[in-house]
């Protein structure tokens, strides 16, 4: 079980990468359907299933090339959760070619795939750690104690952070995903001026909230004028990095580790990793932000789990194929 191909088709991009268990990461290919749904302000998950349709077997192949492979000895694939029928195109593919090669396959939990991303860096964190996820469809605070062993902190009870973000981007007319649009207009903005809610600090418990937030900063722009809203960017960032912040600083207490992983999109803002250096600094604690490419989805941190557990855990013939929901 040398080289194991790796398929993420959960969302919008379809990945594709191939670990060796000698060597590494030998191959590591993505497409990005993020201009496909742009017109549409989000995913729409039928032209997602039918992208990805027509991208995966080129990168496949592309990414086999890439490795210098005519093969892989084992595939693992995106499972779930996700969209559910981008993940299947994933799964039938994956199954296919376990069969037509002989060799097995797994189906691997994406929130697996992106907990143990930061192992693929050369400065990999030890077990364990806190693991803050933080993108587009999640936000988690995960205690990880080693493969397999994860305990959930905390999520969010309503939006995802960078849903928050696409959110109040939109109501800036910033377009989507508007997240880092709205981070760059941050930057010209006054933190000051617009003081929003903290949404659940006040209460004990690792769960966050960001809809309120959301109707706050609404609140504010139709009271405002355009010339208003960096500084109202500003404020909104200012209020979801600095809960960020607090919450990571009482897991990793709670918990007793001292080392904290960052991944997902979100984890790209430049306040939010500012914040998190100076509460490491300050609480003698490690910060880990993986490159960006492992952050956010791809198929490295697939193949990686394959690499990890696969033959012991090939699945059976009778698991489902696609779970759009999974806990972790
Ligand atoms: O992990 P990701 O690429 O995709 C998934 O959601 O799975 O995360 C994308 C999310 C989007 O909501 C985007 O607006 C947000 O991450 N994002 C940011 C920044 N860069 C990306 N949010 C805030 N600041 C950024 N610099
Ligand atoms: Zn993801």
């Amino acid at each position: 079980m040398q080289n194991i191909l790796g398929i993420e088709t959960s969302c919008d991009e379809t990945a594709v990468a191939v670990y060796s268990r000698q060597r590494g990461l030998l191959a590591h290919q993505i497409y990005s359907q993020v201009a496909l749904h742009a017109e549409y302000g989000g995913v729409v998950p039928e032209l997602a299933s039918r992208d990805h349709v027509r991208k995966l077997a080129p990168l496949i192949a592309a990414a086999l090339d890439e490795a210098g492979l005519c093969r892989a000895d084992g595939i693992a694939y995106t499972r779930g959760p996700g969209l559910l029928g981008a993940l299947l195109v994933g799964g039938a593919v994956a199954r296919g070619l376990g069969m037509a090669w002989r060799v097995p396959v797994l189906g691997v939990h994406h929130m697996e795939g992106h907990l143990l991303s930061p192992l693929l860096e050369t400065d990999a964190p030890s077990f364990p750690f806190v693991a803050l996820l933080v993108s587009g469809g999640h936000t988690l605070l995960v205690a990880v104690e080693g493969v397999g062993r994860y305990r959930q902190l905390g999520t969010t009870v309503d939006d995802a952070v960078g849903e928050a973000f696409d959110k109040t981007a939109k109501l800036l007319a910033l377009g989507y995903p508007g997240g880092p649009a709205l981070a760059r207009l941050a930057e010209e903005g006054d933190p000051g001026r617009f003081v929003f809610p903290r949404p659940m600090l006040d209460r004990p418990g690792l769960d966050f909230s960001f809809s309120g937030l959301k109707t706050a900063v609404a609140l504010a722009v139709r009271d405002a004028d355009p010339a208003d809203h960096a500084d109202i960017a500003r404020g909104f960032e200012e209020a979801v990095t600095e809960t960020l912040t607090v919450k990571c600083r009482r897991a990793l207490q709670a918990t007793g580790y001292a080392r904290l992983v960052v991944a997902g999109g979100v984890g790209a803002n430049r306040r939010l990793r500012e914040q998190l250096d100076a509460a490491a600094a300050a609480n003698g604690f490690r910060v880990y932000f993986p490159r960006q490419a492992f952050c956010t989805d791809n198929g490295a941190m697939i193949a990686h789990v394959g690499a990890l557990r696969l033959p012991g855990d090939t699945d059976a013939a009778s698991d489902p194929m696609a779970v759009a929901r999974w806990p972790l």
